[in-house]
């Protein structure tokens, strides 16, 4: 079982089965009165976000997946460049390139831009998001 929230209090709607999204794979699905949702698994977890960016209300959740880059520090604290990052995987807004950590949904230079995000529960092959 996954559990990924803080919102658990919420109303648990079933949106997809666990074979859907593989890992490191999404699905992307419409639940109707024009939300949709993005649901990533990366590391066996799952995570789930509306397909709303907050920039232009472009379809996040569809983006290109990219590696994070990160700094690489030497001791003493000299920069040795930059580095693709494998364990923060990045989501790329597809309209205007906004970029969004997967495993939180924050924005990868401005943490306090993010992407709405949703509990996940998975549990006998289900998968419930907290709405
Ligand atoms: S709408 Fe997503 S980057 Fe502009």
């Amino acid at each position: 079982m996954t559990v990924n929230t803080e919102k658990s209090r919420e109303a648990w709607t079933l949106v997809a089965r666990s074979d859907d999204v593989a890992e490191g794979g999404r699905q992307v699905i419409e639940l109707g009165n024009d939300v949709q949702i993005g649901l990533f698994r990366f590391k066996g977890k799952l995570y789930a976000y509306e397909n709303l960016c907050p920039h232009q209300s472009g379809p996040a959740c569809q983006g290109r997946m990219v590696d994070g880059v990160r700094e690489r520090i030497e001791e003493g604290g000299r920069s040795a460049g930059l580095a693709f990052d494998k364990d923060d995987p990045h989501i790329v807004c597809p309209w205007h390139g906004f970029e969004y950590r997967l495993t939180t949904g924050e924005h990868a230079g401005v943490p306090s831009i993010r992407l709405r995000g949703f509990g996940v529960r998975e549990e006998g092959g289900d998968i419930h998001v907290a709405l």
